[in-house]
């Protein structure tokens, strides 16, 4: 019998102080940084943002979209075999945010590691777990994606710092006789590190280099545009689909020109696409759980529904996931 790897619940949690355009907008004109809600809407289909409270860390925010997820899932923390955190804002340089996820969960045992993709981190932490689930390595997975943005955003960069929030989603994954994942298509373009980093390093103590995120935005856009419609096209062809079985697109949420672009290469209506956009900015690797888990507690995903999750990000990297839900 073969060996698939199922979602079975998911779950999202965004920090309570939420700044909407106009309290971004007042803020940094109190600066002298001149912005406005009109561009930020018309540039980006961004309204508002949530930030995470100081002392709050992004294991924080995971632990309550793990709860909501596995309470979806009808399991407990004890069930959890593997948990893997996709994260780009880490609580600390080690151990990796999944571990302490663990701890503050109460799971000891499985296996618990962070990845590394920036905004693909999802899409590639849902791979590694299904995988893990399909060789027999791992049986009940929670896969997370957590970030605190707000905190390596240069606030005195209008171009990014009114793009970027926090939050977290998550799915329980589990081993199953039915798919499930039905394909993932994964790359990185490594030659294009400084389109999107954060290039500062902790040395000797200090933290060198700009510890801040710095974006060409332009270039990103062009980039984001072209390798997301080929990651698409890549788990269609790998599970035998076309266009026509998707039920919905739950992409990144990076910016709403992106994602309207890339359901007009897939002749899809803007109607299949999940879109939160607007309410949580761009939070990296957690907007695809966010977004997914959204679209289920709203009643517009149903079980047995075909979708197709996609991301992209710094690194370069891209990557996306057909499945059924
Ligand atoms: N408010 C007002 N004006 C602004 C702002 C602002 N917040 N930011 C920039 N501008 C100005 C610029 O200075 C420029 O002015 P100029 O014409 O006088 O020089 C003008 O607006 C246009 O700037 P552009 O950068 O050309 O604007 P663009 O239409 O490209 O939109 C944006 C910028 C929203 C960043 C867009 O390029 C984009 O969305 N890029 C992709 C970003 C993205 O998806 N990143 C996430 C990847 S995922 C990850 O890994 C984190």
């Amino acid at each position: 019998m073969s060996r698939y790897s199922r979602i079975t619940g998911t779950g999202s949690y965004l920090p309570p102080h939420k700044l909407t355009n106009a309290d971004l907008v007042a803020q940094l004109g109190a600066k002298g940084i001149e912005t406005s809600d009109d561009w930020i809407v018309e540039r980006s289909g961004i309204h508002a943002r949530h930030f995470a409270a100081e002392g709050v860390f992004s294991s924080d925010l995971a632990l309550e979209a793990a709860k909501n997820a596995l309470q979806a899932a009808n399991r407990t923390a004890q069930d959890i075999d593997l948990i893997i955190v996709a994260t780009s804002t880490p609580d600390m340089v080690f151990p990796s945010t999944a571990c302490i996820l663990q701890g503050k969960l109460g799971a000891a045992g499985g296996a618990a590691f962070d990845v590394q993709a920036v905004c693909s981190g999802f899409v590639y932490a849902l791979t590694v777990a299904d995988a893990l689930i399909k060789s027999g390595t791992a049986r009940c997975a929670l896969v997370v994606g957590a970030e605190i943005f707000s905190r390596i955003l240069d606030f005195n960069d209008r171009s990014t710092c009114v793009l970027f929030g926090d939050g977290a989603g998550a799915v329980v994954l589990e081993a199953s006789d039915t798919p499930g994942i039905l394909s993932s298509d994964l790359h990185a373009d490594g030659k294009h590190v400084d389109l999107l980093c954060v290039p500062g390093h902790v040395s000797g103590g200090a933290v060198s280099g700009l510890p801040l995120l710095q974006m060409a935005g332009q270039s990103v856009f062009k980039l984001a545009v072209g390798v997301l419609e080929s990651a698409a096209r890549a788990v269609l062809e790998k599970a035998g689909k076309t266009e026509a079985d998707i039920d919905w697109l739950v992409p990144h949420q990076a910016n709403i020109r992106i994602m309207q672009s890339t359901a007009k290469k897939l002749k899809l209506s803007m109607d299949k696409v999940i879109v939160t956009v607007g309410q949580h900015g761009n939070t990296s690797a957690a907007s695809i759980p966010l977004a997914l888990d959204h679209g289920v507690r709203s009643g517009q995903i149903l079980p047995g529904q075909t979708l197709l999750l996609e991301g992209v990000g710094g690194g370069f990297t891209w990557g996306a996931v057909l499945l059924d839900f």
